[in-house]
């Protein structure tokens, strides 16, 4: 990237690249969602796939909380979920979450899954995020956050065939026959770097990758069927146009494994300092987090000093305050409004605190 498209970046792309700033860029995963009066409205007239697959009300959705708290980022609404749908597998959601009904359980059951083109399948992403982009085009201090699932946390998913407590079928797979769990690897990597570039190509400015389960690995197992995955996926996007984000939950004992992709951002749960995640990944890159999202619930003078150590840990540099997993469904809304004023009208710091940034 050269310096005057930085220099004409959005803040949130600015610490993506780890550009010196006055305060640090704010939003939050799972920042639209049942916690906010508005998005429940339009969620009793339309089910949640609907929602996510009609472009107007997703694109509504998306800017709920910035219109409320003024976030530096607008995630598009959908879910990690859609690409597999595209890929062939039958998806329903319920009040619990994702189920698939058909999960897969054969060699053959993963060769009959398409590599879907992204336009073709899941047009309605894209066209989401273009209306997005000409929503926001008087507010270019605002980034536009395009994600995916990362192929583990699909893979895991498409066998177990929704959540899982155990994850015995995907571990079975890797343990007895990882040769076949690979093949589903590779084909999952192809379907996320196709959807993720047209995603860039739609007018994303910056893209996270969600591999929320990959913290269920031993470190070894995490080097075989995941490592490899995220560079896969990272080289085969337009990194020019969008730098990366990688967000693993539970990841305390895999950061320097998550360090080793290379992500120009690194999403930490709060089971990891801030200072201690700095430690483990260096200078070169960018991270993001971590308050526990029940912090959300605390008393406000509670929370507010919780959000202020973040702030002074994390430094104004190559820093993006977030949370360390999505926003809970029952978060009140006053207080995700005070971490983000907080964030906000932080005192800017002069120097970063760790010694190296
Ligand atoms: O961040 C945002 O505001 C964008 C929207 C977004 C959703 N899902 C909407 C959603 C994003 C980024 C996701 C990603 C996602 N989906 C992940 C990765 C992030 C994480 O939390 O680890 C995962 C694992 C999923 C799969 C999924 N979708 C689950 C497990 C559930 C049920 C649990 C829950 O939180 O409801 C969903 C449903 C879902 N995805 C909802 C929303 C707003 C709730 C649907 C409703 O309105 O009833």
């Amino acid at each position: 990237l050269s310096v005057s498209q930085i220099f004409n970046s959005p803040r949130l792309v600015k610490a993506c690249y780890r550009d010196p700033l006055d305060r640090p860029p704010v939003w939050m995963m799972r920042q639209a969602g049942r916690y906010l009066p508005e998005y429940q409205v339009i969620r009793d007239k339309v089910a949640f796939l609907d929602l996510c697959k009609t472009p107007d009300l997703a694109c509504e959705v998306s800017l709920q909380p910035l219109r409320r708290f003024g976030m530096d980022g607008v995630i598009m609404f959908s879910d990690i979920l859609i690409p597999v749908e595209a890929m062939g597998m039958p998806l329903i959601f319920n009040e619990k979450g994702p189920v698939l009904p058909e999960p897969i359980s054969s060699k053959g059951d993963i060769e009959r899954l398409i590599v879907p083109d992204p336009l073709e399948k899941t047009g309605f992403v894209m066209e989401t995020l273009a209306q997005l982009q000409s929503a926001l085009i008087d507010s270019p201090e605002v980034a536009l956050i395009g994600f995916a699932g990362a192929p583990w946390t699909l893979a895991s998913y498409m066998l177990e065939g929704g959540v899982s407590r155990n994850y015995t079928a995907i571990k079975k797979m890797m343990y007895d026959t990882p040769e076949m769990l690979h093949q589903l690897l590779s084909k999952l990597s192809q379907t996320v770097i196709l959807y993720l570039n047209a995603q860039i190509e739609a007018g994303a400015q910056v893209v996270q990758l969600f591999d929320s389960w990959g913290g269920i690995l031993a470190e070894k197992d995490y080097q075989a069927f995941i490592l490899p995955y995220h560079q896969q996926v990272i080289e085969g996007l337009h990194r020019d146009k969008a730098p990366v984000i990688l967000y693993v939950n539970h990841s305390r004992g895999l950061l320097r494994q998550m360090n080793a992709s290379s992500a120009d951002v690194i999403s930490v749960d709060w089971l990891t300092s801030l200072s201690e995640a700095r430690q483990i990944v260096g200078p070169h890159k960018a991270i993001q987090g971590n308050l526990d999202p029940n912090a959300l619930f605390c008393q406000p003078d509670v929370l507010k000093s919780m959000v202020e150590t973040l702030l002074k840990e994390g430094g104004n540099r190559g820093y993006i305050f977030n949370l360390g997993h999505g926003i809970l469904p029952k978060t009140p809304v006053e207080n995700v409004k005070l971490v983000v004023d907080t964030v906000k009208h932080s005192t800017p710091l002069l120097e970063t605190p760790h010694a190296f940034a």
